[in-house]
């Protein structure tokens, strides 16, 4: 089974054809970084523009490097929420579009349980390989998005605990531009902390202590725009210390309430997915704690961390493989909670 998978909820215009077994046969991105950079975020009407243009070419570039036609898919995955309401609407359109004109299957994709499945998504030279395992503890953290998932199985995704404020890479993104380091802020807050201390600069966790799986990064957020009015814009080491220390406060409530999920819920694994996933130190903080309590821990390939087109055909196919149906007609949404 062959699906091309579409993803244009936020700022990446991203295809690839991916079979069940999560082999991706080819992938093409375009990213938006140089348009949104001057306004240190995603800028909305700015990014649907640009996946008008980008979209097209990245589908052929990605059927090129597959090898395969229009001819040769057995279906159309898009993301259809939740995300940008302008960035959703022209994956969904262009998706339907193909489907209709090369009588193909269509199926809608949430973007977060695409997120979750990942980890077991592999390439050609990919040498060590995830198998999926049902149930697993998920955690999504990413631009948009931040929260804790019981993952079933394909289309049993149950919600535990999401962020009551800003998602944990938009804390990154929001920081990064207070402390002038650009956009994206995760990578650039990453390599900024590469020197720094994580214990210099006292920084607030948020609901801490209370059994909570829910998240808040506003909070610190806050205190980052506090220490920066007291104290103005750091640089040099200064500027390594808040962010190490800011890079801490993000990682542990991901690491230690993920950890808390697993074991309430009994579950012998976690996956961390999402575009933060890609930071180093949580990776490496989040093998630590799963280790020594005895978890597994299943990362994605950094690539797959951030948005592309691979998640969502392959989670479009592990539903087809357990019955789902294609649609006749998607509509996007902007806001789609998963089930709690
Ligand atoms: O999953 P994604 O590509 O898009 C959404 O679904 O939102 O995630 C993008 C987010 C951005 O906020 C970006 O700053 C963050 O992921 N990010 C990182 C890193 N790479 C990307 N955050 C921390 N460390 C990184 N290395
Ligand atoms: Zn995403």
């Amino acid at each position: 089974m062959l699906i091309l998978g579409i993803e244009t909820s936020c700022d990446d215009s991203a295809a690839a054809v991916v079979d069940e077994c999560g082999l991706v046969h080819g992938e093409a991105v375009a990213n938006q970084f140089e348009q949104h950079r001057p306004f240190g975020g995603v800028v909305p009407e700015i990014a649907s523009r640009q996946h008008l243009e980008a979209l097209p070419p990245v589908i052929d570039a990605c059927l090129d490097k597959a090898g395969v036609s229009l001819d040769d898919l057995d279906g159309v995955a898009v993301t259809i929420g939740p995300g940008l309401m302008g960035s959703l609407l022209v994956g969904v359109e262009i998706a339907s579009g193909l489907a209709w004109m090369e009588n193909l299957a269509l199926y809608g994709v949430h973007h977060v349980a695409a997120h979750l499945f990942a980890p077991f998504l592999k390439g050609k030279e990919t040498s060590r390989v995830n198998d999926i395992r049902f149930p697993y503890m998920g955690l999504c953290a990413s631009g948009g998005h931040t929260g804790l998932y019981r993952v079933d199985g394909p289309g049993r995704i149950i919600g535990l605990g999401e962020t009551r404020d800003d998602a944990a890479g938009e804390a990154f993104d929001k920081v990064s531009k207070l402390l002038g380091l650009g956009y994206p802020g995760g990578p650039a807050i990453e390599k900024a902390a590469e020197n720094g201390d994580p214990g210099a600069v006292t920084l607030p966790r948020a609901l801490r202590g209370d059994g909570s799986l829910e998240f808040s990064f506003s909070g610190l957020k806050t205190a980052a725009v506090q220490h920066v009015k007291a104290k103005g814009i750091p640089s040099g080491q200064a500027l390594s210390d808040l962010c190490a220390s800011f890079q801490a406060a993000v990682i542990e409530p991901l690491v230690e309430k993920s950890i808390a999920a697993a074991k309430r819920h009994r579950i012998p694994s976690i996956a961390l997915t999402g575009g933060v996933a890609a930071n180093r130190s949580l990776r490496d903080r989040m093998s630590k704690r799963a280790a020594e309590e005895g978890l597994e821990l299943i990362v994605p390939q950094a690539m797959w961390c951030t948005d592309n087109g691979a998640m969502v055909a392959f989670e479009a196919a592990l539903g087809i493989a357990s019955g789902a149906r294609a649609v006749e007609r998607i509509e996007p949404r902007a806001t789609w909670p998963l089930p709690r």
